[in-house]
């Protein structure tokens, strides 16, 4: 993988939306930090101009800004604005860029357009000595998924692209392999011998408020299972990599994947939230999903036989993403009491930790009590870098560890792809719930609860 630190860096898209949430905030924090001083260029279609651009990215960077650090970025942005679908633009950005060194070039427009984009820069010559950056999604399904690639591939090689996941820049989520290969005693228990199950519950309790017709175009399956969960389930259960490069820990998220079997419609539950289709954007008529919960396989030595369960939604009582794995029984049952399994909640957001329920004697009897230990990572570590950060400063760095591999995204969309081809009518649930209850019985035990917030 080519690992060249860019010299400048040219932001597509500097003026929507999710440049103005995450984009120009991490940029922002890193320039503060001192681990970014280079040129920003930002291309848009826009009546902005330079001195507008610049407020406008103090707006996005809230009140608690460090004056100094400030200037200091807002002195990098440099903008282009035009059409991208004129050469003039990438003209300008050619000017712009004149001399700098390596470049990344950052999508953050989108999808329909990274392929105008990626030929425009081509055209200009700005796809020599540059990556490209897209952010998600990658595709809309399998088929869509490798197109958009072979379109990419005409002008940008794959040691040269990098796909976002921004799941893969939170800190939380990296712990999990920490905790799983940093320590002895997790390893040895953490197989098909000693696990029950393993339950992903990624809730939020936020409708589609006003993406309606971003999500209606897509629904949770494709918003966040293809992506996201896939990416947790994959650090979850991957085999340890032969060495602490990029490529082998990438490789070794892949031949995981590579083992989980495509999801199965039959043991998917599809909800949709009632009020769903007042939302502005949504179609009428529409059958998209803002809940899904499915149960996978892994078929390799390590898994077989051991069900994982996935579950997300909009509109649900809680937000929270939470990893909880339960134990097998102890072989011979000594006590009596509270006999309920063994579980490791590894809790990802929104108060990043770990819990492990254990059983304990009860004072003054003979019984047995599970008990939380529980550990809240901010409290003990301090705060955490934001993802959006993490994922900044990788694109310029080029390490591709944080990014998503091309054959990595595939494996991704085979997974799902049953449920986009046979997509069984979403069941209604009410907002503020679980989901639909056809969803409870898609786990012979029931779904372990969420872990409240520990003070
Ligand atoms: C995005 C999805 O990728 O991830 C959203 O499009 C979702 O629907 C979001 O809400 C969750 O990310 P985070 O970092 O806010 O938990």
């Amino acid at each position: 993988m080519n690992q060249q630190r860019a010299d400048a860096l040219v932001l597509f898209g500097i003026t929507g939306n999710l440049a103005y949430k995450m984009v120009l905030p991490a940029l922002y924090h890193l320039t503060a930090a001192g681990v970014l001083d280079l040129p920003i260029v930002g291309v848009a279609k826009t009546d902005l101009d330079l001195a507008g651009l610049r407020d406008r990215a103090r707006q996005a960077c809230g009140d608690r800004v460090d004056e100094a650090a400030f200037a200091k970025f807002a002195g990098n942005l440099r903008l282009v604005a035009g059409d991208y679908g004129d050469a003039a633009t990438f003209e300008a950005v050619r000017a712009e860029t004149e001399g700098a060194g390596f470049l990344t070039h950052y999508l953050a427009i989108p999808p329909s357009l990274f392929a105008t984009v990626a030929e425009g820069l081509a055209a200009a010559g700005l796809h020599r000595d540059a990556r490209l950056v897209v952010e998600k999604p990658f595709g809309r399904d399998l088929a869509s998924a490798r197109a958009l690639n072979a379109e990419l591939l005409r002008y940008f090689d794959e040691d040269h692209l990098r796909r976002v996941d921004h799941f893969l820049g939170k800190e939380p989520i990296e712990d999990l392999l920490v905790f799983r290969f940093g320590n002895m005693f997790l390893e040895p228990i953490w197989n098909r011998h000693y696990v029950r199950n393993v339950q992903i519950t990624m809730a939020e309790d936020f409708d589609v408020a006003d993406r309606g017709s971003f999500y209606d175009a897509n629904g949770t399956v494709r918003d966040v299972v293809q992506n996201h969960l896939l990416q947790i389930l994959a650090i979850l259960t991957m085999d340890s990599p032969p060495s602490t490069d990029a490529r082998a820990f990438i490789d070794e998220k892949w031949r995981v994947l590579r083992a989980v079997r495509s999801i199965d419609p039959a043991e998917t539950v599809r909800g949709r939230y009632s009020g769903y289709l007042e939302t502005e954007g949504v179609r009428p008529g529409s059958t998209t999903e803002t809940y899904v919960a499915t149960r996978l396989h892994i078929d390799n030595w390590r898994w077989a036989d051991v069900p994982f369960y996935i579950r997300s939604g909009k509109a649900l009582p809680v937000t929270d993403l939470e990893v909880v794995a339960e134990l097998a029984a102890p072989p011979v049952a000594l006590f009596e009491g509270d006999l309920q399994p063994n579980l490791i909640r590894f809790r990802i957001q929104p108060d990043a930790g770990i819990t492990l329920d254990v059983l304990v004697k009860e004072p003054g009897r003979d019984t047995t009590q599970r008990i939380p230990l529980h550990v809240d990572f901010t409290k003990v570590l301090g705060p955490m870098e934001a993802a959006y950060q993490r994922i900044l400063a990788d694109a310029v760095s080029g390490d591709p560890r944080r990014f998503v591999r091309f054959d990595l995204a595939e494996e991704s969309w085979r997974i799902v792809q049953p449920l986009l081809d046979h997509p069984a009518p979403p069941l209604p649930y009410e907002k503020g719930t679980w989901g639909p209850e056809a969803a409870a019985a898609l786990v012979p035990d029931g779904w372990h609860s969420i872990s409240t917030t520990f003070d």
